[in-house]
């Protein structure tokens, strides 16, 4: 017991283990003279109390809120004296949803928290709170009761959590941890760490989402501890039958989410802390970054290539050295002597302009932003009320208080300069906040929190979060009806909301290019599906090979900018030679041809939250898991990628679910429920399409909205059965699809052995700028004799890949084909 005491705070003490290798490996730093551990349990429940849809439980002095948030969802809160923390929450900004009916039941031995889907249990005897579904089977039970200790630190809790794991359970999500797709045996720390050059199982890394999937014999549920302080995750790695979570302050404060299916987990914890907004259809073009491009002539260098070499490019960032000085919202007027006109011959050529902005302030009397900061008292404090000073990449810095209101909303304002050059969008980085020598801050700093005033504990974790928040406001006012496009490295639960995400200081090894692989799944399913990593690898210097597959799976990362540190080699995608520029395009080009695609799978996670990288263990939950192949995802529900990890792999086998699936280079039908050999030459990479698909491919173009498309190529991929496609389409720039603006087309595909009828229903009300689709049938079992499009005949071309090819309007409701 006191040896383990001695560990557990250890790890309470911040001291926890900066590698997890297979499990748990704490940093030696033995803390001597510990006073032991007093840990409360929560005793038998004496009484309870009901509040509408909120119920108290108490053993006679802690309580217990049981809240039904939906018919699927549960919050459970922990007051140890009985009185319960201000219910506010940067993740969940509102927990109130629809519940349709609750019900509340006692028997001798229990309380029921009814719900037409979750029943949550509280045993008397002992307080253990168990849910369980309607017909009984239970998902997640307390493997002890909820528990605390006195925090000598700052007077407040250790809180613990600690619930039965069931032999086979896996355990999924918590954002961007560089391991294995199933966390189970592992351990973990949330604390939001500058981590350049990162390792496999290190731990913390750049982010913090305490919201995990547990996933038993086919069924799932989830976890969202929503607490901002450092939290700990242990998923059956100290004891095999128990999976704990605790902080190091804060409230006890966590939502069961019910299945059973991970797919509706991930939705529903969107429902709670929101989804992404709709990107702007050029961030999900190709984007080139490098720390950095300057002066202009470079810039312009740049771009000339990409448009004389024909790869396809909407984004350039502009890194650090743009700035005077690193000072933020200036201009080195050296190298960039007007910038707006840059920024404008850029945005003629198709290019938007990102820029960096870190929060970091440069102490300097003479800069603005300082002396504006100063003045308001914008800058956080510490404890004794001296500025919080650190040193960062403009020398010695003072820190805005992001968690206050009014402090955001001037450096949503200070962008206006910015703006008014023509920036498309903003990356916010060193959020965590990084700071050079002592990594962060000390804990006694002070911030507003919105008014529910805290240390640096508490506000860690949310510092990068209210950073790009401020930051997204303040662009979305400035932009006026424009989306704005923006990307930050840290993170908390919700920042979704607000922005999209890149792994940050990776390294160019195959290592982490699988590793990437598996954090973009991760992050896709612990709520954060706006992510990518730095292709090509940020530091290191990556070979031809390595670069090409990247980008091969870069075309399938939800975000795709190559990115690479100064002191490498340059990391365009022509810096390889001419065979592998050839195979760059190839690639690049692909990822064009499918952003209708794409767009429409963002559509479905904007509007109901649905993941955009799906593992195939979401697709297929009852697969046995040794079958599963990690690095395969599906990218929205229609295609299935396998991604190429090891260099002179030409041959590879991968694992495709249940149904009929086509394999996009060749045509050629594979059968799904087992694994499959391919090939894998260095200018393909498995990438294989549902059948029964209706796939849109936008032409090649050099950027978004190069040029008009006549007819949007649909490509129907023949199935024995009866199928759903949908496609989203709207200005692609404008927040108008919040007015209905857009059109959501429905697709069903009844495919026959003889005959293939195709059906279109149209929701919205934009209109597209095309006047027809141009059909190119896949795997069709028979010769088409017969099209009629709405009654009337229609004709039939073969295309050169053999393909039949039909054009028909746009407005079109029925096709049947034999
Ligand atoms: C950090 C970022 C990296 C950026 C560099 C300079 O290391 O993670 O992406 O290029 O700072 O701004």
């Amino acid at each position: 017991m006191a040896k383990d005491s001695t560990k557990q705070r250890d790890i309470e003490n911040g001291n926890a283990a900066q590698v997890l290798e297979e499990g748990i490996q704490h940093v030696n730093n033995p803390v001597l003279d510990l006073p032991e551990i007093v840990k409360n349990y929560l005793g038998a429940v004496t009484g309870y109390h009901q509040e509408d849809n909120n119920f108290y439980f108490t053993d006679g002095s802690a309580c217990v809120e049981i809240k039904v948030v939906s018919d699927e969802i549960i919050r459970v809160r922990l007051a140890p004296k009985g009185q319960f923390l201000d219910d506010f929450s940067y993740a969940v900004p509102q927990s109130d949803q629809h519940v349709a009916v609750y019900n509340f039941e006692e028997d001798q031995q229990v309380y029921r928290v009814k719900t037409n889907t979750v029943t949550c249990i509280v045993r008397k005897a002992d307080f253990l709170i168990s849910f369980e579904d309607r017909e009984g089977k239970e998902y997640n039970r307390d493997y002890a009761p909820m528990h605390w200790e006195e925090n000598p630190d700052f007077g407040g809790y250790y809180v613990y959590c600690t619930k039965a794991a069931v032999a086979e359970e896996a355990f999924y999500g918590l954002g961007d941890k560089p391991t294995h797709l199933n966390l189970r045996g592992k351990r973990f720390v949330n604390w939001n760490s500058d981590t350049y050059s990162f390792q496999f199982n290190q731990d913390p890394l750049y982010r913090s989402i305490p919201f995990y999937i547990g996933l038993n014999d086919g069924n799932a549920y989830g976890i969202f501890f929503d607490n901002t302080f450092k939290t700990y995750f242990d998923f059956a790695a100290e004891a095999h039958d128990q999976t704990s979570f605790w902080s190091e302050g804060g409230e006890l404060q966590y939502y069961y989410i019910h299945g059973p299916h991970m797919m509706d987990v991930v939705k529903r914890y969107h429902s709670i802390t929101g989804t992404h907004y709709l990107p702007p259809l050029w961030a999900l073009g190709y984007h080139q970054c490098r720390w950095s491009y300057y002066p202009e002539s470079k810039v312009k260098d740049l771009a000339r290539n990409f448009r004389e070499r024909k790869i396809p490019c909407d984004a350039i960032y502009l890194d650090i050295d743009y700035m005077d000085g690193y000072r933020c919202f200036t201009w080195n007027k050296r190298y960039f002597p007007d910038p707006k006109k840059m920024i404008k011959e850029l945005a003629d050529d198709g290019f938007n302009t990102v820029v960096i902005i870190d929060p970091g302030i440069k102490v300097d009397e003479n800069y603005w932003v300082f002396r504006d900061g100063k003045k308001n008292r914008y800058f956080c404090r510490r404890g004794d009320d001296y500025f919080m000073e650190g040193y960062v990449w403009p020398g010695r810095c003072q820190f805005p208080d992001f968690t206050n209101k009014e402090v955001r909303e001037w450096w949503g304002g200070l962008f206006k300069e910015l703006v008014d050059a023509g920036i498309a969008g903003v990356w916010n980085d060193m959020n965590e906040p990084a700071v050079f020598g002592r990594g962060t801050f000390p804990n006694d700093v002070r911030h507003n929190f919105d008014g529910y005033r805290g240390s640096h504990r508490k506000a860690h974790n949310i510092y990068g979060m209210q950073m790009v928040r401020a930051t997204y406001e303040g662009l979305k006012k400035l932009f006026q009806k424009k989306r704005p496009f923006t990307i930050t490295r840290a993170a908390y639960a919700g920042t979704q909301r607000y922005a999209s995400v890149w792994t940050g200081d990776n390294v160019a090894t195959w290592e982490h290019l699988r590793l990437g692989a598996l954090q973009l799944q991760r992050l896709s399913v612990s709520g954060m599906p706006f992510c990518g990593t730095d292709i090509g690898g940020f530091s290191g210097e990556p070979d031809g090979e390595l670069f090409t597959r990247w980008i091969q799976f870069g075309v399938f990362s939800p975000f795709m900018r190559a990115h690479s540190a100064g002191d490498t080699a340059e990391r365009e995608p022509w810096s390889f030679g001419p065979e592998y520029e050839t195979l760059n395009r190839k690639f690049i080009e692909l990822r064009y041809k499918l952003l209708p695609y794409i767009y429409s799978v963002f559509w479905e996670h904007t509007k109901y939250g649905f993941p955009i990288l799906r593992p195939i263990t979401m697709v297929e939950q009852h697969l046995d898991s040794n079958i599963q192949r990690e690095e395969e995802f599906c990218f929205g529900d229609k295609i299935l990628v396998s991604p190429v990890l090891n260099p002179g792999q030409h041959r590879k086998t991968v694992y495709l679910p249940k149904g009929g699936w086509y394999y996009y280079w060749n045509d050629k039908r594979f059968e799904g429920g087992k694994e499959h050999e391919v090939d894998t030459p260095l200018d393909e990479m498995p990438i294989f399409i549902k059948a029964g698909t209706v796939l849109p491919e936008y032409p090649v173009m050099q950027y978004v909205n190069e040029r008009k498309i006549e007819a949007l190529k649909l490509l129907v991929y023949h199935a024995d059965r009866v199928t759903n496609s949908y496609l989203y389409e709207d200005h692609g720039d404008t927040f108008a699809y919040e007015q209905h603006i857009y059109l959501e087309k429905k697709f069903v595909v009844k495919g026959g052995a003889t005959s293939l009828k195709i059906s279109q229903s149209v929701d919205g009300l934009y209109s597209e700028k095309y006047d027809a689709y141009e059909l190119s049938l896949v795997g069709l079992p028979f010769e088409v004799k017969n099209v009629l499009v709405d009654d009337a005949s229609g004709t039939v071309e073969r295309d050169g890949d053999g393909r039949f090819r039909i054009k028909v309007p746009k407005d079109f409701k029925s096709i049947a084909i034999s």
